[in-house]
């Protein structure tokens, strides 16, 4: 007999409904109509299942700290390393935990399971980083999280920048992070760079830097960065983050930059909620949105997935960690509301962002752990319009979160009605 057998769900893009059978956590056959006995049934009413939401970029350090010390009055990100670098001396681990432990689990109401979270590893006592490998053992059986080494001071404009990296990575670290524009000068951002692609190649680890996190054209730390995963031949094992001064760069230099981005598979994670709320700040009119080339990206053939970066943290007062809310933002920002566009901003907060995290059997396939979500929505489109209720997340066979159907009532002189916003004809 099966654990589990979830009947009546919707794939995008799939006309007919579908039943997924489950047993020992995980899938053991997708079919339009399965008769086997299980130990428990579901209903799913026909909605959409989706696989687990993938956040491809995060802060969770810094999460839900917003206020600590004080609140960032500016909007700028500047203004935001300075109250994280007031609150950093402060830190003490049980805080720190605390508020990663709560903001993973609203992650995990909102079906985001699996985070690719940066770690800030410039302060000496390396306090946040022991705090969250803690956490990611704690929760690995709910949550697939994946460090990142962030020098958010500087590689080589903090003291000792190099040796906590390294310790970093001795403590288990996966992933080598960067900030090269934040460097003291730009060749400074190059140096930084090639020093740490060499550290994750001869560590065999992956790369994720935050590459250009600017309003400036002239910040072009992604060509070197590509250059190095290219000579180094590290492929889709990097990622570059933000990319934001690409949004502002020359037509005719991005010409050249995107066949070599395709060419060496670096991949890009863009923040829509964090770069259309911090960049552009020194614009008065009009003011540049800030979100890196994301069509042009995956017209070149780039892989592309969408980051949270923040919630209610000293850069972003908002936020709950719901990554359809980010692929909404992105879907307004980038312009990319056409069919097919909506398909693609699914699979940047899903599939794509598996693909930089690189996750191993991920989504929705027989022999593939039965981790999914059911939402209150029948089609991509709604999904994206109405952010809407998730109803089931499974994780390894199990509903680890659920929540009930939202529904409201009108009573409209004295006759009552249910409104669902969704589209009938
Ligand atoms: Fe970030």
């Amino acid at each position: 007999m099966l654990n589990c057998l979830v009947r009546n769900v919707s794939f995008p893009g799939k006309d007919k409904t579908y039943d997924i059978a489950i047993h020992q956590g995980v899938i053991r056959e997708i079919d339009s109509s399965i008769t086997a006995e299980a130990a428990k049934e579901l209903d799913a009413g026909g909605n959409l299942v989706v696989p687990p939401f993938v956040d491809s970029h995060f802060h969770l350090d810094a999460a839900l700290s917003l206020g600590l010390p004080r609140f960032n009055q500016s909007g700028t990100l500047l203004e935001g390393i300075e109250i994280w670098n007031e609150l950093k001396p402060d830190l003490k681990a049980e805080q720190v935990k605390q508020r990663a432990m709560e903001m993973l689990r609203w992650s995990i109401a909102r079906g985001t399971l699996a985070v690719r979270t940066h770690v800030d590893v410039t302060d000496p006592s390396l306090l946040a980083l022991d705090v969250l490998l803690e956490v990611k053992d704690e929760m690995k059986n709910w949550v697939d999280l994946q460090l990142v080494a962030f020098p958010q001071d500087g590689l080589l404009r903090t003291k000792e920048g190099k040796e906590l990296m390294v310790r970093a990575l001795e403590k288990g670290v996966e992933v080598v992070g960067g900030i090269p524009h934040f460097e003291r000068t730009a060749e400074e951002g190059r140096k930084s760079i090639s020093w740490l692609c060499s550290l994750a190649e001869s560590h065999g680890l992956l790369v994720d830097i935050h590459c250009d996190e600017t309003d400036d054209p002239n910040s072009r730390h992604i060509e070197h960065l590509t250059y190095e995963t290219l000579r180094m031949g590290l492929g889709e094992r990097v990622a570059a983050s933000h990319l934001t001064s690409m949004h502002s760069m020359d037509n005719y230099y991005v010409s050249k930059l995107l066949p070599l981005m395709a060419e060496s598979s670096i991949q890009a994670i863009c923040n829509p909620l964090i770069n259309i709320h911090l960049q552009g700040r020194h614009d008065t009119y009009p003011k540049r949105r800030g979100l890196t080339r994301v069509p042009e990206l995956l017209n070149a053939g780039v892989n592309v997935a969408f980051g949270h970066d923040c919630v209610m943290d000293p850069w972003y007062p908002m936020g709950s960690h719901d990554m359809l809310e980010v692929a909404h933002m992105g879907g307004h920002c980038l312009q990319m509301m056409g069919t097919e566009q909506m398909n693609l901003l699914l699979e940047m907060v899903t599939t794509r962002g598996a693909e930089v995290l690189n996750l191993e059997r991920y989504g929705i396939a027989v022999g593939n752990p039965a981790d999914f979500v059911v939402l209150q929505a029948k089609s991509v489109m709604d999904a994206l319009r109405l952010q809407p209720v998730r109803l089931f997340v499974f994780r390894r066979g199990e509903v680890v979160a659920s929540t009930p159907p939202s529904t409201s009532t009108l009573n409209l002189g004295g006759e009552t009605s249910s409104v669902d916003f969704h589209l009938k004809r």
